[in-house]
Parts: C-alpha cells; structure tokens; sequence
C-alpha cells in the first residue's frame, strides 16, 4: 500500500482548532478509503518558542523535509510579541519557506456562490470568482541580503531591506504560473514596478521571454502592481492567474482574500521544484488567515481554509483528484445549506462552531464519495 506522509504543525491560535478538523478527514480516509496517511506531529511558531526557544526546533525541520507534505496552521499571537525577532514566530514560517525551497506559491481566490452578499464589494462584481495568485515564495525583499538596522552615530538610525531577484527565479515562477494558466482559462497578467525598480525590469524582461520562448499559447499581459491592485477591487473577474513577487504577492494576496468575503475561507499551497530524480515536489500547505488569537480556543474558529488546503494537498503532493474536487465540493454545499460559523454567518443561516463545521463537510465529503 502507498504511504503518505504527512508532517502536522498547527502552530498557535486557531492553528489546532482548524488541523483538528483536518484529522477528522485524514482518519476517515485512512479507515474507510484506505489512503495510508501516516502523520506525524510538531510545534511552530510561538508554540515552539515556548517549549524550545526557537520558532521552529532542528529536530521538527528535519521531519518537515522528509515529509511528502507539511499541514501549517497559524503563528503568532500578543503573547510573542517580545520576543526576539530572530525567533518570533514568523521565522519559523519563513525558514521553512526558505530551507525547503518553496519558491512558489499558489493561492486561489474563490468566491463561493453562497457567499457574494458578504463581500466588501458588491456581489455581480465577485459572484463566480475564481482568481489563482502566484506568489514568488523565497526571494525579494523577504530574505534579500543586507537587511538590517544600523546606528549611524547622530542619533539617527538607517534600515536596509534588499529586494533581489535573479533571472532563474523570475524564470521558474513565472513557468508555473503559465504551466498553471494552462490548466485554467490560458491567461496570465505580471504584476511588477518596473517604473521605480530595477528588480521590476527584469522582472518584466524575463517573464516577456519565458512567455516567448516556451509559453506563447498563454495569454500574457503586465500591469503595474499599484495598478493591478486597483484593478483587482475594481473588476476583479478580468483576471484568472496573476504572477507576483513575495512581497506585492503578499498585499495583493491579502486584498484578494477579502473580496471572496471571508479571509477565514482562502487555502494555500507552496511548492518547491518536482525532484529530478522521483518527480516529487516538496510541499507546505497552510490557511492564509492567521492565528486569530482573540477567537482562539473558543471553539469559534471557521476551519474552511484548513481543510481547503487539505484538499489542495490531495490535489498537488498526491495526485488525489477526484478527492480534492469532492472536498472542495462538500465545502461548497456545506455554505450552500446555510451552515456558516460567526465570521461569514448571515440572515437566514444556522450558526455552528468549528466541530460542528468540520463534521458537515465531512459528512458530505463521505457521502460524494459514495
Ligand atoms: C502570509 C503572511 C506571512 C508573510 C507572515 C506571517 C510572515 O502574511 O503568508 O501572507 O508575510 O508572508
Ligand atoms: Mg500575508
């Protein structure tokens, strides 16, 4: 039989509220669909902080690279905010981005039919949404080299962050995005400040010249990320894929997010390069939401985004197809019948709690499974 492995970092917060109802679904699989799931469990960000005093330990890094996939909850929380920016909780996100080369990541922007009355912008603009962001995952100005405060002795201080990108990183996600389009509807738009920045014009240039040299099936445009944020609140359904780098991938992730109504429901997948030799790629799946720590271990929590992401994991690290869809389809039935948790709940509907949303889509995942 197959084994699947899977590395669990909840993280803090509603990390665990939301894996909880993840293990739900993986113990169905294991029992009733035989998947051969075998997890394995650790601690990030503040969680690892106070049992280790680090953001992420040696011993949890060496089991997320030997992982087939790595389930990410949430960190952070008021309870770090002092502590050492070396080892505050976002580190241990950030390092495992890094160490485990996951220089691309994908988030889908859906706005499920159920829930256009709860966008900020009106419901005809973003009924039927369905954008996937690519965000360059482990360059720029995220990890880009020197990056420090320094004291420059009259009483003022200096802050360099570098943005740096080279041409094979520009040339790699900008392949997996076109790669991605062509799954969807054949169109790609690069956002880019190839007006202020030097890493925009060669941001610019090299995806030109990806598109030309393997791509030119994909529809390709550039836009000006000032502008394609713009774009996005304005008429977000003219686009279908957007490639980014780390940083403008962030805001334009985050303000996607909130135009399907709820950042509690949006998944994310980030991968690394398929291994030359067994075609694997290494993979961390993870919410975009937060650790929420006001809502936290109240029971409250709305745990879509968790097992959304479960569903991109089924899809990317274990060619579940089938599966995913399923999921992805229970998640959307579930909304359709009106059970909603507080943060996307509305007139009419049945307010429930994490548990009990985890057991609808599972009850109805096992029943499209047949
Ligand atoms: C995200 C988050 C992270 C980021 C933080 C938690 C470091 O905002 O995944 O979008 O900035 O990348
Ligand atoms: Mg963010």
């Amino acid at each position: 039989m197959t084994v699947r492995n899977l590395f669990l970092l909840p993280g803090d917060g509603i990390g665990p509220e939301a894996m909880a109802e993840v293990r739900k679904i993986i113990a169905f699989m294991n029992a009733e669909r035989g998947a051969g799931f075998e997890t394995d469990e650790g601690l990030v960000g503040g969680s690892a902080y106070d049992a280790h005093g680090a953001a992420i330990s040696e011993e949890d890094m060496a089991k997320a690279m030997k992982a087939d996939a790595v389930l990410f909850g949430a960190v952070g929380g008021p309870k770090w905010d002092d502590v050492p920016y070396d080892v505050r909780p976002e580190a241990g996100l950030l390092r495992l981005r890094k160490d485990l080369e996951l220089f691309a990541n994908l988030r889908p922007a859906i706005c499920y039919p159920a829930l256009a009355s709860a966008s900020s912008l009106k419901p005809e603009l973003v009924e039927g949404l369905d954008i996937l962001i690519i965000r360059e995952l482990t360059g720029g100005v995220y990890f880009g080299e020197p990056k420090t405060i320094t004291d420059l002795g009259n009483g003022q201080k200096r802050a360099i962050d570098t943005q740096v990108y080279d041409t094979y990183e520009i040339e790699r996600i900008a392949s997996v995005a076109f790669e991605m389009a062509r799954t969807r509807n054949n169109r790609v738009c690069s956002m880019e400040k190839r007006n202020v920045m030097k890493s925009g014009v060669l941001w610019n240039q090299v995806v030109t010249a990806t598109h030309k040299d393997k791509y030119s099936d994909v529809k390709l445009e550039h836009m000006l990320a000032d502008a394609g944020g713009m774009q996005l609140v304005r008429a977000p359904k003219q686009f279908d894929v957007i490639v980014t780098d780390n940083l403008f991938g962030d805001m334009l992730s985050d303000v996607a997010a909130m135009l399907t109504g709820s950042l509690g429901m949006l998944p994310s997948a980030s991968l690394g390069a398929p291994d030359a030799k067994t075609g694997k790629r290494k993979a961390l799946y993870e919410p975009v939401h937060g650790s929420a720590p006001d809502i936290a271990g109240q029971g409250i929590a709305n745990p879509i985004a968790m097992i959304a992401s479960f569903a991109m994991c089924l899809r990317y690290s274990f060619n579940m197809v089938d599966e995913a869809d399923k999921l992805e389809k229970a998640i959307a039935n579930v909304l359709e019948k009106g059970i909603r948790t507080g943060d996307i709940m509305a007139e009419g509907c049945t307010k429930v709690g994490t548990v009990e949303m985890g057991d609808a889509i599972l009850a109805k995942f096992r029943a499209l499974l047949g």
